[in-house]
């Protein structure tokens, strides 16, 4: 909608579009551009930026996952002090612990890790964090099965804000009160990485269209009793997979898909209870499963099934049956911003779906979301 109607004084154009007849314009050194060099669709959009940054601004690229970690790790030094104990959320996903191992390089044993499972995981996803963090990287773990406490604020709810509002409050006051029992901390380390900065309106962006309230940023109480570290606060997800793997952490874990804060609550569509989220952890275990089968995990950026408020006719032997319907989503993608769905072979979606109605109760239909983000988000809510 937006176009430069008229130029500045001294200013020429440089590139024009269908929709724009100043799409660039220069002065010398001075130049402005009108489109998105920075998305993954635009072509040549890092050769523009680069050309800008290596020939014209005459910067270099100093920037590696090694001097990350320095810098980090001298950062979370000089804010944390020599005696304050840190208190992290592990998710158990790629920011989480990559914001965990960082600060664990930076103060070691003053770093406490506390995995809340809110009820709201993948199947078998809370066995993984413990046997992981735990056992084998030898963290301090505190894990607190708190599903009950999720599952009682979230019961009735069905707008998607609502939801991640009270989730996001139950998984602060949670950690509060295991905080006080674990005794005193003065900071709380989060995962937070550039893409859920730059979808919240935030203190540094208050003009921020907001998209979704990401509860690791948007839904922060304001009686909060913790400073945040937060250390990924400006990487994209390339960049945070890359300082893992500079840290040590396992391929497995560095190479895992994003999961929302909110887990499998913003997945139901309509009200979250215990049945629905078993239907829903057993088909999106069949998606996950046959992905990874048929090698295709590691191209795809998320794939998860989504549970409808829909139910539908089928037929089953000799029965009618009238159940739910799963969606199944599934996305490339470089930095979460942008999307495509992805196009997954038929025989591979023809055996997720041939399993999901076999084996998943109440689960009589199965689609596939050929939508890109944008227009749609990746997630459903
Ligand atoms: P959308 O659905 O906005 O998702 O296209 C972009 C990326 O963000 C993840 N996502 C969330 N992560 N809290 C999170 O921590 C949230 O409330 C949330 N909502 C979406 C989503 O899975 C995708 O990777």
């Amino acid at each position: 909608g937006d176009r430069v109607s008229k130029l500045p004084e001294g200013f020429a154009a440089l590139a024009t579009s269908d929709n724009a007849p100043v799409a660039a314009m220069g002065r010398g050194n001075l130049l402005g551009l009108q489109f998105h060099p920075e998305v993954a669709h635009t072509p040549q959009g890092s050769r523009i930026l680069a050309n800008f940054l290596f020939n014209i601004a005459d910067l270099r690229a100093t920037w590696t996952a090694e001097s990350f970690v320095r810098g980090a790790v001298e950062q979370i030094r000089s804010a944390v002090g020599d005696d304050a104990r840190v208190l992290c959320g592990l998710s158990g996903g790629v920011d989480s612990s990559v914001a965990a191992a960082l600060v664990h390089r930076a103060i070691g044993e003053r770093l406490t890790c506390l995995f809340v499972d809110n009820g709201l995981l993948r199947q078998g996803e809370a066995g993984e964090v413990i046997d992981t963090f735990g056992r084998n990287m030898q963290m301090s773990l505190v894990p607190v099965d708190a599903s009950y406490r999720f599952l009682e604020a979230l019961s009735g709810v069905s707008d998607p804000e609502q939801k991640r509002r009270l989730i996001g409050n139950t998984f602060i006051r949670v950690f509060e009160e295991e905080a006080l029992q674990l005794g005193e901390f003065e900071f709380l380390a989060q995962g937070t990485v550039y893409p859920d900065v730059i979808e919240s309106a935030t203190p540094e962006r208050p003009s921020a269209a907001r998209i979704k309230t990401h509860h690791n940023v948007g839904g922060l109480p304001s009686d909060l009793r913790f400073k945040l570290v937060e250390p990924l606060r400006y990487l994209f997800k390339d960049e945070v997979r890359r300082v893992g793997l500079e840290l040590g952490l396992p391929e497995e874990i560095v190479w895992r898909q994003p999961f929302p804060g909110p887990g499998l609550a913003v997945r139901i569509l309509g009200p979250v209870n215990r049945e629905r989220l078993d239907t829903l952890r057993t088909a999106d275990a069949i998606v996950r499963a046959e992905l990874r089968n048929a090698g295709l995990e590691r191209d795809i950026w998320q794939a998860f099934a989504v549970l409808l408020p829909v139910q539908s006719v089928g037929v089953m032997g000799d029965f009618r049956t009238y159940a739910d319907a799963v969606a199944v989503r599934a996305v490339t993608s470089v930095d979460g911003m942008t999307a495509d769905w992805a196009q997954i072979p038929y025989d591979v979606l023809g055996r997720i779906s041939s399993r999901i109605v076999n084996e998943v109760r109440n689960v009589n239909r199965v689609v596939y979301d050929i939508t890109s983000k944008p227009p749609a988000t990746i997630e459903w809510e």
